[in-house]
């Protein structure tokens, strides 16, 4: 697998990644032709109504990762690692093979340097790891709020080390989340593995997005970066108000 992204970057072809949660949406996805499929812990916001990733549990993500598994022949399954599930190499292996069982490929954690021996430890097991650098959604609290990184060429450096640093380690892509495009750039340029971008601007060597956002399916909030090409909950209230109509006139 590893190589298979290393040559996509080679060649120049673009990756494509989504989320998904649940059946119809992975098998949807992977009908059309995504080239990786991820239950991200995003799935708090998006679809169980928390504030923000950091109340998700492994349960939940075990529970999600199976049901999206059901649904996925072609694509990449890859499944996030929550909170506090990896805070140290042992626990981060059991969770990951956790993951693993419920039917994902490979497991993301969300840190660069910080925590090289939980991705060793992981990919020691056999089990292949994404990374995630840039805006870290699990800190958000931490960072009061989701702030661009890599404004100054300090910062951007540090990514780079971070990338090259995670790289090494053997993860077979990584996520930049919310980086200067400029910064993205760079990490882009110094990396062998592809960068898969989210608000990073198009430089990276794919991008994804949270698929609530890409079919304006979660319409309380959209980031700036988004451009909905779909306005699904104005379609499921139209659908619910023809039926509301239709039961009351006695249809
Ligand atoms: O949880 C998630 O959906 C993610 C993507 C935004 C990269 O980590």
């Amino acid at each position: 697998m590893q190589q298979e992204f290393r040559d996509k970057k080679l060649r120049g072809e673009r990756i494509t990644a989504l989320t998904a949660y649940d059946y119809p949406t992975a098998r949807l996805l992977d009908e059309s032709g995504i080239d990786l499929i991820l239950v991200g812990d995003s799935v708090g916001m998006v679809v169980l109504g928390y504030e923000d990733t950091t109340q998700v549990t492994l349960a939940e993500m075990v529970h999600h990762t199976r049901a999206a598994a059901r649904g996925v022949k072609s694509a990449l399954l890859v499944a996030d690692l929550p909170i506090h599930t990896y805070d140290d190499p042992t626990q981060a292996v059991s969770s990951a093979r956790a993951l693993v069982e419920a039917g994902a490929q490979a497991v993301k954690l969300e840190g660069g340097v910080s925590h090289l021996p939980q991705i060793e430890a992981i990919i020691a097991e056999d089990i292949p790891v994404m990374g995630h650098i840039g805006m870290l959604p699990q800190s958000v609290r931490e960072e009061g709020g989701y702030k661009v990184k890599g404004r100054t060429q300090a910062e951007a450096e540090a990514l780079v080390r971070d990338g090259l640093a995670v790289e090494k380690a053997g993860v077979f892509s990584i996520v930049l989340e919310i980086v200067n495009p400029e910064a993205a750039r760079q990490i882009t340029s110094a990396l062998t593995i592809p960068t898969i971008g989210i608000g990073s601007g198009v430089q990276c060597d794919g991008q994804i997005l949270v698929t609530h956002d890409l079919i304006g399916l979660f319409p309380w909030f959209t980031p700036k970066f988004v451009s909905p090409e779909a306005r699904v909950a104005e379609e499921i209230r139209k659908a619910v108000q023809i039926f509301i109509g239709r039961t009351k006139a006695g249809e």
